[in-house]
């Protein structure tokens, strides 16, 4: 954002995937400000009557369990997506384990967790929409629990479309060994800054987080709104129903310019050749937007992901303080090496793919990024050189939240 010289307050910041019209926070009773929080306010129960969960642990926001639950799991092979939130990968490998980074693609092969000890899914996937049934996430836990292996699942997007699907959620089954669910107040409810989740498991784990994370780790005026949130019923259905709105809206203005985006309540992800020249062109515009480099190879199509047409949506809320970075798979295996690379999927896997993906030859970087194979940031708007069909460049999904484009809001022409 810095790049393109805007006063912070003229950006459009499309980049998140946190609902922009929050959970309205009402002045809070004094005491929650002066006296220590405490455990015994109902919080906890509340959570798990909101969630529909046995038990559930309040935590200063899922990040602070992300970064604590791996050291209470015996060290093994974790598979995360490496499209997709990428605080579990340094979480996971800084607690010894072995972090085997998955593609879209494998999140549709019941046999997935045949070969690991842990599986994080994020459920929906932020950026690539991703919907897991939940019979194929149950069939994945009971591989691993008998192995003293645990499924993971964060539902921090979750809220949005769990009522209206009829029961995606794990939450009323976390009461089984091996099994954790994420909740967050940050996305539907709009509370990122609260520092306010949920862990949802058996009370045994719940008890050694709560040791690790030691005493009042969420402050009284957190577990005061949250608690308010929470039991807001009548707030909750009114922002699903606008957030459906915003979202279709959102979802027929960028087919009307020629696009297919997979879109959610909260976001939307447009998979696109072109997405880093129409990232620049809407920032030079004042539209932030967040640009990933996904290869091909490693998206399914919701036929070959084994979802309903509507199942497969996507994405991750964007820091929108920093450059405009493509975040890429390679980059990642760079980062967590002790896991071997996987090797190119046969052509055969990569049927129904959004697009062609290319690596240029000469200098082994993506096409999109090698100079030979295309134009110059600067050079936004201008006609990009021809690019042989072998390297094209590869799907760029980005991140737009639904609820602040205005429908006469033109996005460039390709
Ligand atoms: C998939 C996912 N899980 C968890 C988090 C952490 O959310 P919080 O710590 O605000 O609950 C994020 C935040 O961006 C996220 O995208």
């Amino acid at each position: 954002m810095r790049r393109y010289g805007r006063d912070p307050a003229d950006w459009l910041d499309l980049s998140t995937g946190i609902n922009p019209d929050g959970y309205p926070v009402p002045p809070l009773p004094a005491d929650c400000w002066q006296r220590l929080p405490q455990d015994d306010d109902g919080l906890a129960e509340i959570a798990a009557r909101a969630y529909g969960s046995p038990h559930a642990l309040p935590v200063a926001g899922s990040q602070a369990a992300i970064r604590t639950l791996p050291a209470l799991l015996p060290p093994g092979r974790v598979g995360i997506a490496a499209l997709g939130y990428s605080e579990y990968a340094p979480a996971f490998a800084a607690a010894g384990h072995r972090v085997v980074p998955l593609d879209e693609v494998d999140f549709s092969d019941p046999a997935l967790a045949d070969g690991l000890d842990h599986l994080v899914v994020v459920n929906p996937n932020n950026p690539t929409g991703r919907i897991v049934p939940r019979e194929r996430l149950l069939g994945w836990h009971a591989a691993l629990a008998p192995r003293g292996g645990t499924l993971l699942v964060d539902e921090a997007f979750a809220d949005a479309w769990v009522t209206d699907e009829g029961g995606g959620s794990l939450a009323a089954d976390s009461d089984r060994a091996g099994l954790i669910v994420l909740r967050s107040l940050g996305k539907f409810y709009g509370l990122a800054g609260v520092r306010c989740g949920f862990v949802l498991a058996q009370p045994a784990l719940l008890q050694a987080l709560a040791e690790r994370l030691g005493h009042w780790t969420v402050s009284g005026p957190a577990r005061a709104v949250a608690r308010l949130a929470l039991r807001d019923t009548d707030w909750q259905a009114a922002t699903r129903a606008r957030l459906r709105v915003a979202s279709a809206r959102l979802d027929a203005l960028l087919r009307r310019h020629g696009l297919a985006p997979v879109t959610l309540p909260l976001f939307a992800w447009v998979p696109h050749a072109d997405a880093e020249r129409m990232h620049q062109a809407l920032a030079h515009a004042g539209v932030w937007t967040r640009l990933f480099d996904a290869p091909v190879a490693s998206l399914a199509s919701r036929e070959a992901a084994g979802g309903r047409p509507g199942d497969f949506a996507g994405g991750r809320p964007g820091d929108s303080s920093g450059d405009s970075t493509a975040e890429s798979p390679q980059r990642y295996h760079r980062q967590y090496r002790q896991a071997p690379e996987p090797a190119p999927r046969p052509a055969a896997r990569s049927r129904g793919l959004l697009a062609a993906a290319g690596r240029c030859p000469r200098h082994q970087s993506s096409a999109l990024t090698c100079p030979c194979c295309r134009s110059c940031p600067a050079d936004v708007g201008r006609t990009p050189p021809r690019v042989p069909p072998r390297l094209q460049p590869r799907v760029l999904p980005r991140v737009l939240p639904p609820t602040v484009l205005p429908p006469s809001h033109a996005l460039p022409r390709r």
